[in-house]
């Protein structure tokens, strides 16, 4: 079997209330459209199709890729019209239709919905729903078969008794969805072209029309409005987060938990409150992460330890690290093996030796730390000279005192030292003290100024 999936995305979403295009808008990190794309490329289909309309330029602009065909629909005249428009691009044997603002479709739910397409058989997509209102209903005959669809608005009052509903999602063979959209018409209270039309079709074309189910109805759950977006989020992160607990991850409160994006997890990790992962995020065995922290497109080697309030972007932190509480690692920031970053650091583009000591208080920028070396409290690099950034390099076993500038670019020889206060604007060879601070003056019987009196 050959497939090609036609996403339909071209939907104002009025009730949305936005500037941004319906599809857009994300749910965990990624737009809604972002996910259906993401689930369709797990079918491994030769060409994805996507119907876009509203918003078409910035939907285009923001998901181009070489296996996305982007399909103007320039008037929403219906669900059909906007299937049609892809029909013509259409060679494989079997065609799959979803919809940009249904984003939780699960890949094993289409896999299943696949199976039924065969010569002279559809699949399709239907839900049972308490509240079945505004759906297409599925009409079925004395045998149970499917034999229309029928929108709730065309409906009469026995059929809008039918829970049974249309989720809109089908697979189809290409031929003769092709002879079917040439013959779909919009007479109906609507106006539009009906892709649920091609039911009826199907079936006085002697095709059976083979029905699936989702294992949980928000798999097929649109978004309109943002109360629905943030329905759909909380499921999405309840889904991500019960994935992450069967793979050995405590959770302390899987409510106050978000993913953004993918997270590869080891064993017995654990994840404190309200913490936040985005992006790609590699999580080892043992790793302890505490309350409120972002980690953000980073790698936590085994035995890792982040302290509360912590943001990690970026970083790949070694085994037995850690960081915090109230670290910032920014982009480029590797600590080796048991490599320590207290509170109020902040790394960008900085490499830690193993070992290495980071306190309290400190700026470390392009700079690269020797195993085992310590930088007091209250140090910075300046590694910006206003219009270009420079290197720190500082060796191994060395001590810098508290409160010093590195003016780079410089660099310290291994097991060399900084006196508290400095500002080191020269390189310091292998074992050297360095002191660059004003001596100090005791005065004696110094005479403190005296307050003039107003008049
Ligand atoms: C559709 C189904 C209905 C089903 C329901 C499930 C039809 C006629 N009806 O109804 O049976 O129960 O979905 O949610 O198919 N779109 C376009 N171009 C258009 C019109 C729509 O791209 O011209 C896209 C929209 O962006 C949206 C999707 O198709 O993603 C569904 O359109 P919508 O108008 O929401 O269909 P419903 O009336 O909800
Ligand atoms: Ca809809």
């Amino acid at each position: 079997m050959s497939l090609e999936i036609v996403i339909l995305a071209a939907g104002q979403g009025t009730r949305m209330r936005s500037a941004l295009p319906k599809v857009l808008h994300p749910i965990a990190g990624d737009s809604m459209l972002g996910h259906v794309i993401h689930s369709a490329r797990q079918l491994a289909p030769q060409r994805i199709h996507v119907v876009i309309g509203h918003g078409a330029d910035v939907v285009r602009e923001r998901l181009a890729a070489d296996d996305l065909n982007f399909v103007l629909q320039h008037k929403q005249l219906g669900t059909g019209h906007a299937t049609a428009q892809a029909v013509p691009f259409i060679k494989a044997d079997t065609v799959l239709i979803l919809y940009g603002d249904v984003p939780l479709i699960e890949v094993e739910t289409l896999q299943r919905l696949l199976k039924h397409v065969a010569p002279g058989q559809m699949g399709l997509l239907t839900v049972e729903l308490d509240d079945p209102t505004g759906y297409g209903r599925i009409v079925r005959n004395a045998d149970g078969k499917v034999t229309a669809i029928v929108e709730h608005k065309d409906a009469s009052e026995a059929q809008r008794v039918i829970t049974e509903g249309n989720t809109g999602i089908l697979a189809v063979p290409a031929d003769c969805l092709a002879d079917w959209m040439s013959r779909l018409s919009n007479n109906n209270v609507q106006g539009e072209y009906y892709l649920t039309d091609v039911i009826e079709m199907a079936v006085s074309d002697g095709l059976l029309v083979a029905t699936e189910q989702p294992h949980d109805p928000m798999e097929v759950q649109g978004a309109n409005d943002r109360k629905q977006l943030a329905e759909l989020e909380r499921h999405y992160q309840q889904r991500e987060g019960r994935r992450l607990m069967a793979l050995g991850v405590t959770l302390r409160d899987p409510a106050r938990f978000d993913v953004r994006g993918d997270v590869t997890v080891g064993r017995d990790v654990l994840i404190d409150i309200n913490v936040i992962l985005e992006g790609r995020v590699v999580i080892e065995d043992d790793v302890v992460i505490g309350p409120n922290c972002v980690i953000k497109d980073s790698t936590l080697r085994k035995g890792v330890v982040i302290k509360a309030n912590s943001h990690i972007e970026g970083a790949v932190m070694g085994e037995g690290s850690d960081a915090g509480p109230f670290a910032r690692l920014r982009p480029g920031s590797v600590l080796g093996a048991k490599a320590h970053v207290g509170n109020f650091v902040e790394l960008k583009n900085a490499n830690l030796g193993e070992g290495a000591k980071v306190g309290h208080l400190t700026y470390l920028g392009d700079s690269v730390i020797g195993a085992r070396t310590n930088i007091g409290a209250g140090t910075i690099t300046c590694n910006y000279d206003g219009a270009n950034k420079h290197q720190t390099t500082i060796g191994e076993d060395v001590f810098i005192g508290s409160n010093n500038s590195l003016v780079a670019p410089v660099t310290i020889g291994d097991g060399a030292n900084t006196a508290a206060g400095s500002t080191i604007n020269q390189d310091v060879d292998k074992s050297q003290l360095a002191v660059a601070r004003a001596r100090q003056r005791n005065i004696d019987g110094w005479k403190r100024p005296v307050k003039t009196k107003k008049t």
